[in-house]
């Protein structure tokens, strides 16, 4: 079992660091409108210390630096080297000198106890194996009183670009993720974020679910998009021609329905939740 997760974990920030150029460019701008909502409910103030856990190339940290002003501190952490040098080359260039960033996994914090204000984890829980012992870390870490805030995706059926093509590779035996890998849309099930922070240790729990359409010209571009990602182009490799297409074509037949005034808009639900310590 520990092996089986360490595999993952190996598995996952080789294709994180592969990939680390290309989500800076393409996907941080998709995910602003859920950070900025993340950030919004998380009532960061100036002079607080706040803690971003798979940060990625920098977000939500870089926003929160900015918000918790010279007097506050934000320590964006991440597994992958890759993410973490960019985070650092961005922070540079936004001449941010309050934030810090650090290699970590979030399921074993090397923060004291009680080190921070605020705890942020935007779209980072649902790939960990132990999301109940990367919440409890969390808390441990955050100051009697402190707030957690995440955001996660929502069930399959809702997060319509990964959905549609999860769905697809289902349909044809092709979807292989990764030994050990935890169910993605977990935590989109009703009440399921909320018993997860619980189990956590977190009391006042509450959540809200956000939906944001992200824009493609049409099926080529979205396919296009989708093939460059870490998934589907480790599983593309590995089915034959014939499944290939067939995949395409189940793909290019669900994005019909959202079409719509010339442009593909394709809805994406992410679950926020919230905690205190
Ligand atoms: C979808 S990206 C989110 C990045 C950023 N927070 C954002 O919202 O744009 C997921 C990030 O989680 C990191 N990650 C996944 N599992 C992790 C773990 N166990 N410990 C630390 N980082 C992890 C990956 O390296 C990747 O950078």
């Amino acid at each position: 079992m520990a092996s089986k997760t360490a595999a993952y974990k190996k598995v996952e920030r080789d294709s994180w660091n592969k990939f680390s150029a290309r989500y800076t460019k393409v996907v941080l701008p998709e995910f602003r409108p859920f950070g900025r909502r993340l950030i919004e409910i998380a009532g960061v103030r100036r002079g607080m210390w706040v803690l971003d856990v798979a940060t990625g190339p920098g977000e939500p940290a870089l926003t929160l630096a900015r918000l918790v002003g010279p007097s506050g501190v934000v320590v964006g952490v991440d597994f992958s080297p890759a993410m973490l040098r960019r985070a650092r080359a961005r922070a540079r260039n936004l001449h941010l000198h309050n934030v810090l960033f650090r290699e970590m996994d979030a399921e074993r914090l090397t923060f004291d106890d009680m080190t921070f204000d605020r705890v942020c984890c935007r779209f980072g829980l649902m790939l960990m194996p132990d999301a109940e012992r990367a919440l409890a870390e969390m808390r441990r870490v955050l100051v009697p009183g402190g707030l957690v805030a995440v955001a996660v995706w929502s069930a399959q059926s809702k997060v319509n670009t990964l959905g549609i093509v999860s769905r697809a590779l289902e349909r044809y035996d092709a979807f292989d993720p990764p030994s050990g890998a935890p169910d993605f849309f977990r935590f989109g099930k009703t009440g399921a974020i909320e018993r997860a922070l619980r189990a956590g240790g977190f009391r006042q729990v509450r959540s809200e679910r956000l939906t944001v359409e992200w824009v493609f010209k049409g099926p080529v571009e979205f396919w296009d998009s989708m093939k460059r990602g870490p998934s589907l182009r480790r599983v593309l490799s590995k089915v034959s021609p014939t499944i290939r297409r067939a995949v395409k074509e189940d793909v290019f037949h669900a994005l019909e329905k959202f079409q719509r005034h010339g442009k593909l808009r394709i809805p994406n639900e992410a679950v926020l939740a919230l905690g205190v310590k």
